[in-house]
């Protein structure tokens, strides 16, 4: 399910398609796509105008190559892209005329970067670098106001609970519904699930940060986040399980600062084991999911976490969460629970397998999945009661304009023609 390269992303968008005129080309290309975790047979021999025809009938990819040689009139085929092209991808130009000027109109037209043939395996690397990363940055980036920031911690009282089910969906409808630009962190770093649910590869990103905390700033976040849609950025990992974790937790503190800075909502699937390893994590986090089965051991542990968090995370609001309920058929009742952790439970999701392997089926979030759903439907009013708590009332994010615009070529076109009139 999770292999190497997938043939489109969760909006049904491939990671990279390119159109190229030559063999030569495509020899260039193919390693290096295989190298970047894309699919090969993306690499297709024809030009911009095939790029224009299939495009027309198919999602465009993330990033796009396409191979100008065989066009007469190389900046108004590009036009004719632009119309096909879906906003946000990453156009990359290829092609033999070495002129400045050809160069500088196309920037201006929207084009990523322009690559003279014969390709340079080294510099097509670069390149390819440049946009994947230009494609993961965070768009609330750009515009240099800091936002009010809503960060939710998901806590399972015990393994299985469904704490990582639920920060997945959360960071889905807050990214998708809600089109608030999310960070999810999973910090289940051997046995992460954040990208497998989603049908995506984690990456080295967060094994990397464990490993240089001080390298974390805006950039690297842009570059080791895997995107999941417009609005949602991933850090997962499946660290090997002969590697223990080996940190301070100092690199988990930078990457919240960070999100802070550059998402609107951060969710982190905190495992237990972490909390009790690094509390500092709930320092600066707003809301803390307690996700709960109505079991005694899980009874006794929601009694020690409540207790510990009134301790050492006051300022957070605590929502405790009963999953898999099961009506009639708990091993405690919810009365009887709710009586002996001397809390109520605010949100009761039911059991519900069909749904559950709906979801492993299609590679997507559990509350994605199953919108119709009782199930479902107990997710998205956790993630309004979410937004509510943080003084955001679901509707008026829903109302913000994608941020995904800035990246649309028309846009970008106005961006690098200022470019241009202030050089
Ligand atoms: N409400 C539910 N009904 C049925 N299965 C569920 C439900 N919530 C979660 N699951 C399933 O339970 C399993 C464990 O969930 P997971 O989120 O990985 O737990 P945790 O992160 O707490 O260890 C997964 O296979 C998931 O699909
Ligand atoms: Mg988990």
């Amino acid at each position: 399910m999770n292999a190497p390269w997938k043939s489109g992303g969760p909006n049904g968008r491939d990671q990279f398609a390119a159109y190229v005129c030559d063999e030569a080309s495509l020899d260039v290309l193919r390693p290096l796509a295989i190298e970047m975790g894309w699919q090969p047979e993306k690499c297709n021999k024809g030009g911009l105008r095939n790029a224009v025809q299939s495009l027309a009938i198919t999602a465009s990819p993330n990033i796009l190559m396409v191979d100008l040689s065989e066009s007469g009139d190389p900046l108004n085929d590009i036009n004719a892209l632009a119309e096909v092209c879906e906003p946000g991808t990453v156009v990359i130009a290829v092609g033999q005329i070495n002129d400045v000027r050809l160069y500088r109109d196309l920037i201006a037209s929207g084009i990523h970067d322009y690559l003279l043939k014969p390709l340079q395996a080294a510099h097509v690397r670069d390149t390819l670098a440049q946009a994947q990363a230009v494609f993961t940055a965070p768009r609330s980036h750009e515009s240099g106001v800091s936002k009010p920031h809503v960060s939710t911690a998901v806590i399972g009282t015990r393994g299985g609970v469904g704490a990582s089910t639920l920060a997945t969906s959360l960071a889905w409808l807050f990214s998708a519904d809600n089109k608030l630009p999310t960070a999810l962190l999973d910090l289940d770093i051997h046995f992460g699930t954040g990208a497998l649910v989603l049908d995506l590869e984690p990456g080295r990103g967060l094994t990397d940060a464990i490993d240089n905390p001080s390298r974390i700033d805006g950039l690297f976040i842009e570059r080791a986040m895997i995107r999941a849609n417009d609005n949602l950025a991933i850090l997962s990992a499946e660290a090997p399980i002969s590697s223990p974790l080996m940190t301070d937790g100092s690199a988990f503190l930078q990457l919240e600062e960070e999100f802070r800075q550059a998402f609107e909502m951060t969710v982190i699937d905190l495992p237990r084991n972490m909390l009790i390893n690094f509390p500092q994590l709930l320092a600066d986090v707003n809301v803390i999911v307690l996700v709960t089965e109505l079991t005694l051991a899980s009874a006794r542990d929601t009694i020690r976490m409540l207790s510990w968090l009134r301790a050492n995370s006051p300022h957070a609001r605590v929502v405790v969460v009963a999953n898999k309920v099961q009506s009639g058929v708990a091993e405690i009742s919810k009365a009887d629970f709710e009586a002996s952790i001397e809390t109520r439970i605010q949100l009761s999701i039911p059991y519900d397998i069909k749904a559950a392997s709906l979801a492993a089926k299609l590679g997507q979030t559990f509350a994605d999945a199953n919108r119709s759903t009782r199930a479902g439907g107990a997710i998205r009013e956790l993630s309004r009661l979410i937004l509510d708590e943080a003084g955001e009332v679901g509707d008026k994010g829903a109302a913000k304009p994608s941020l995904l615009g800035k990246f649309d070529l028309k846009a970008m076109m106005g961006k690098a023609t200022k470019k241009e009139t202030a050089a």
